[in-house]
């Protein structure tokens, strides 16, 4: 028998399947146990959100945080960007992407015309991964469905995956970057794209045609032409 129509038989109240029902679940115990679920629905606004990040111990991350780094920019934007993890600046201030990378992440937003307005960014992981390191599965797994939520409530007509983690996290592609990036991938009613993390432009300075800088400068082109076309 599949699974869903095992759901519905309990909700019929059928109890002749033997089980117990499951026991209604406190979600203010969510921060505190992994094993606890996040079923969509479970949130109504964002600082709810923040608020259970801020005292979350669903893995190892929160015990070294200063501060859970849940989003900025507009709830309602019609861009999400969700990059891997807080750095040590995102940390202390409890804000995505505000150190050198997010300093460039608003500059190529700006290219063009994009502000907080139009964008909301979010991460994989709410808090710093020590020494910067890349999250553990376990970690991105436990974190994510407070991204899910975030992603149903903002309801982004496009979402950009700043690097690998990101794209493979949300999307489970597992070819490079550089191949994928910039190509749209339709999921769930909405338009992802893969582009390069900032850090890594960072690390790329040449502007030369074909380098990441440029590749780049053409993506975020083809997704300002994109929302303009959605908007109509
Ligand atoms: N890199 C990320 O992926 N996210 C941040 O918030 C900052 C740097």
């Amino acid at each position: 028998m599949a699974s869903d129509d095992q759901i519905d038989l309990f909700s019929l109240g059928d109890m002749a399947v033997g089980s117990a029902p499951a026991q209604p679940v406190d979600p203010e115990l969510i921060p505190t146990d992994v094993k606890i679920p996040i079923p969509p629905g479970t949130y109504s606004n964002m600082e709810e959100i923040k608020a259970h990040c801020d005292r979350c111990h669903r893995c190892e991350l929160g015990a070294t945080r200063t501060h859970a780094v849940v989003y900025r920019g507009n709830v309602k934007a019609p861009i999400m960007i969700v990059g891997e993890g807080p750095g040590e600046n995102e940390d202390l201030q409890g804000l995505p992407f505000v150190g050198k990378s997010g300093q460039l992440l608003d500059k190529i937003l700006e290219s063009v015309q994009l502000t907080e307005a139009d964008v909301l960014i979010a991460n994989i992981v709410k808090c710093r991964p020590p020494e910067n390191r890349t999250p553990t599965p376990a970690e991105m797994d436990a974190c994510r469905p407070y991204l899910l939520e975030q992603i149903r409530m903002v309801d982004p007509k496009i979402i950009l995956l700043t690097g690998a983690i990101a794209m493979r996290n949300l999307l489970g592609i597992k070819q490079g970057i550089t191949k994928v990036r910039g190509e749209w991938v339709e999921k769930a009613g909405r338009l992802y794209m893969p582009i390069f993390h900032p850090a890594y432009l960072l690390r790329n300075q040449s502007r030369e045609k074909g380098s990441p800088k440029w590749l780049m400068w053409q993506d975020i082109q083809t997704v300002k032409a994109k929302l303009d076309e959605l908007k109509g």
